[in-house]
């Protein structure tokens, strides 16, 4: 199993169980098959209506003997209406509670975006608190709290920038050791890498398959459907494997962490055996000639008129 190794030796398996979008009915059998079949990293958020199950499914198999707490690595991360700094610890501890665990082994600013208190989704700009009202580094201060009581024991970000990055090493006690960001093909992030590997920062991909069970109000029309690629199909088909495992395998490959989702046993299965596809250079070379900045997950629900984010100031 590839690892992922952390400044003070802990080690992060690199390809991990994705949870957004898995109905609660559905996430507490993914998670139990996934720990059976051999996952050990399991990526969690309280915004994707889960964790209880989540938690239900990891305390099941640690209590049938499957695996033990140690082996697992479990994330997850605080919501954005949560980032005063007297709100950091106990949006930490509900998390904790919901998926029965003592502590998370790392525990994430969800986004770069502060609603006010209580707002779980915002309808509009009233919903919003700027940065300026709320700096990141206040939210972090409340981050650094959970290192420092034993909930967590490493903290980063997710869906940062360069610059927002930036600015929050600069004024960190901790640095953050994690980006977790929208990666795949279509959206490779280079230059944010390049930036996090400078950093110390490590890159977690979500979105690897192209995350088409979005809503459809997430949906632009005409998206570009990553699983249907042909340079990723005819990849697959001489490879004799699946479109989806060609995407893990080439982000596990480039040293990142990879987290896709599925709720279906033979994909979880499946997903999981892309660890031992071993991709040539040429097929790197093809891969890497199908960028094309595409973000599927824009984040344009945080922007509103007259409000504090813009879809540019969001990605710096
Ligand atoms: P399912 O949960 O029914 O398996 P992402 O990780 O990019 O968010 O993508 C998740 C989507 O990809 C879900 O619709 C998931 O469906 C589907 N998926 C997961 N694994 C595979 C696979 N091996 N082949 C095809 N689709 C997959």
């Amino acid at each position: 199993m590839k690892k992922i190794q952390f400044g003070n030796n802990d080690q992060m398996p690199a390809l991990g169980l994705g949870t957004w979008k898995s109905k609660a009915g559905e996430v507490y059998q993914a998670v139990k098959t996934a720990i059976k079949t051999g996952y050990r990293h399991i990526d969690c958020a309280p915004i994707y209506g889960n964790e209880k199950e989540v938690g239900k499914a990891i305390s099941e198999s640690i209590k049938e003997g499957i695996v033990t707490r140690e082996e697992l690595w479990i994330t997850s991360k605080l919501w954005n209406n949560a980032h005063a700094k007297a709100d950091v610890v106990p949006a930490c501890k509900q998390t904790l509670s919901d998926l029965q665990l003592s502590y998370v082994d790392l525990y994430l600013i969800h986004w770069p975006v502060a609603f006010k208190s209580g707002i779980s989704m915002p309808k509009n700009n009233e919903d919003m608190i700027s940065l300026d009202d709320l700096p990141i580094t206040t939210t972090w201060t409340g981050m650094e709290e959970t290192v420092s009581l034993g909930l967590t024991k490493h903290i980063g970000v997710s869906n940062f920038g360069i610059i927002a990055l930036e600015g929050l090493i600069a004024n960190s006690k901790i640095k953050p050791s994690m980006n977790q960001v929208e990666s795949h093909p279509y959206l490779q992030q280079d230059a944010l890498l390049g930036f996090c590997q400078k950093n110390d920062i490590h890159l977690t991909a979500y979105s690897p398959l192209g995350s088409f069970d979005r809503s459809d109000a997430m949906k632009a029309n005409n998206e570009p459907k990553l699983l249907a690629d042909p340079i990723i199909a005819e990849i697959a088909k001489e490879k004799s494997v699946s479109p989806a495992q060609i995407l893990i395998s080439w982000a596990l490959q480039r040293g990142i962490s990879v987290i896709p989702k599925s709720v279906n046993p033979e994909r979880i299965a499946q997903n999981i055996a892309s660890e031992k596809i071993i991709l040539n250079s040429t097929e790197i070379e093809k891969i890497t000639a199908l960028e094309r900045g595409y973000r599927y997950v824009k984040g344009n629900v945080w922007v509103f008129e007259n409000g504090p984010y813009t879809t540019e100031s969001l990605w710096a």
